[in-house]
C-alpha cells in the first residue's frame, strides 16, 4: 500500500536533537509527497487527538534547538492493558499509514504494546541522554548531554584546583552509568561511581589519600544519579574519611537542554530519514532503527526490547588506565 500520511511524536524525557529528528522525518516525507501529522505530548496526544500538520516550512529553523517542538510527556499509564487498548483505538481513528516514535526504553515498550493492537506500522527512533537503549550504539541526545556535563566539569575543575577541594559531581543516569562513564573519561575525572557497581566510600577515600600523597591537590568524582544517595550521600560519607574539603555539584536537568551537538544533529537527521525509509519500503512488523559501528541497522522492535544496551565498560577501563584511581570494576 502506498504511503500517504504518517504521524510523528516525541515521547519520554526530552533531550537535544529531537527537533532535528522531527525535521528529518518531515523533510524526507515531504520529498516523497507524504503528508505528516505531528502528535503533541507523546502518546498522550494520540488519546487527546492533539495533532498538528507539519510541512517543510514548519520545521524550518529548528535543527539547532533543544527541547521538542512537539512537546513530550511520560504517559506512564500506557502499560495498563485498558489504556493500551484505548490508545490503539485512538491511533486507528487517526488513519495513519505509519507512526514514527522518537523515544527511549519506556517508549520502546509502549510502542511494542500498542503495535499488538493496531495495523499502523510503528518505527522507533532511539533517543535518550542515558544511552541505555539496546540495539544501537548511540541514541539521540547522549553526545550533547556528555558535552554539556564535560563543559560544566571543566569549570568546576578551576575552582576545585584553586581551593584544593574534592568535588562530587552528579550527572543523570537513573539505571545505568553509561553517561557518567563517558563524562568521567572526557573530563579526566579521577573517580566514577555508577549504579552497576556498589559504592565503597572506604576504598574511594583510600584512593583519594593515595592521590594526595602523590601531590594531587584536587579531584573530581563523577557520580551517576542512580547510585544510592547520589553525590550528596557520597560526599557525606567521604567527609568523615578524608581530610579534604568535599563539595557537591548536581548538574541535573541542564544536561537535557541546550542546542544539540553536530554529532546529534547528524545522527538525528540520519535516523529520522531511515525511519521514514522503513515506512516507505513497507513493513508489517514494528521496527527500531539504529547505528552499530556507524552502520545503519534495523531490528524487529519486539526483539529490540530484549537487547542489552552496550555497557561502554571500555570507557571505565580507560579511566583506570589514564587516571589510575577510578573506583569499581
Ligand atoms: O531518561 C533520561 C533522564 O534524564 C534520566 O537520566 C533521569 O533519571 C530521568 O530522565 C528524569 O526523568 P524526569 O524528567 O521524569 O524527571
Amino acid at each position: 500500500m502506498a504511503l500517504r500520511h504518517i504521524g510523528v511524536l516525541t515521547s519520554g524525557g526530552d533531550c537535544p536533537g529531537l527537533n532535528a529528528c522531527v525535521r528529518a522525518v518531515v523533510r524526507s516525507a515531504g520529498g516523497a509527497g507524504v503528508q505528516v501529522s505531528g502528535i503533541r505530548y507523546g502518546f498522550r496526544g494520540i488519546v487527546d487527538n492533539d495533532v498538528i500538520p507539519l510541512d517543510d516550512r514548519s520545521v524550518s529553523g529548528i535543527i539547532q534547538l533543544g527541547g521538542t517542538k512537539l512537546r513530550t510527556s511520560r504517559f506512564l499509564e500506557l502499560h495498563q492493558p485498558d489504556v493500551v487498548r484505548s490508545t490503539a483505538e485512538a491511533l486507528d481513528r487517526l488513519r495513519l499509514d505509519g507512526l514514527i516514535v522518537i523515544g527511549g526504553d519506556g517508549s520502546q515498550r509502549a510502542a511494542v504494546a500498542l503495535s499488538e493492537h493496531v495495523r499502523t506500522p510503528i518505527v522507533l527512533v532511539p533517543k535518550t541522554i542515558d544511552n541505555d537503549v539496546g540495539g544501537t550504539d548511540y541514541a539521540i541526545g547522549f553526545d550533547s548531554a556528555v558535552n554539556t556535563a564535560v563543559e560544566a566539569i571543566d569549570k568546576i575543575r578551576d575552582t576545585a584546583l584553586s581551593h584544593e577541594r574534592v568535588f562530587a559531581v552528579e550527572v543523570m543516569g537513573r539505571g545505568r552509568g553509561i553517561l557518567a562513564s563517558a563524562v568521567a573519561l572526557a573530563s579526566g575525572a579521577e573517580v566514577v561511581c555508577i549504579p552497576e557497581v556498589p559504592l565503597e566510600p572506604d576504598a574511594i577515600a583510600s584512593a583519594l589519600m593515595r592521590c594526595s600523597k602523590k601531590g594531587k591537590c584536587s579531584s573530581i568524582i563523577v557520580v551517576a544519579e542512580g547510585c544510592p544517595g547520589g553525590a550528596n550521600k557520597l560526599a557525606e560519607d567521604l567527609r568523615n574519611r578524608v581530610p579534604f574539603d568535599v563539595r557537591v555539584s548536581v548538574l541535573g536537568y541542564m544536561q537535557r537542554g541546550g542546542p544539540p551537538t553536530a554529532f546529534d544533529r547528524i545522527l538525528a537527521s540520519e535516523l529520522g530519514t531511515q525511519a521514514f525509509d522503513v515506512l516507505a519500503a513497507g513493513t508489517d512488523r514494528p521496527v527500531m532503527v539504529g547505528r552499530i559501528r556507524g552502520e545503519p541497522v534495523t531490528h524487529d522492535l519486539r526483539d529490540a526490547i530484549h537487547i542489552e544496551p552496550r555497557s561502554f565498560k571500555e570507557l571505565r577501563d580507560l579511566c583506570h588506565r589514564l587516571s589510575g584511581i577510578w573506583f569499581g570494576s
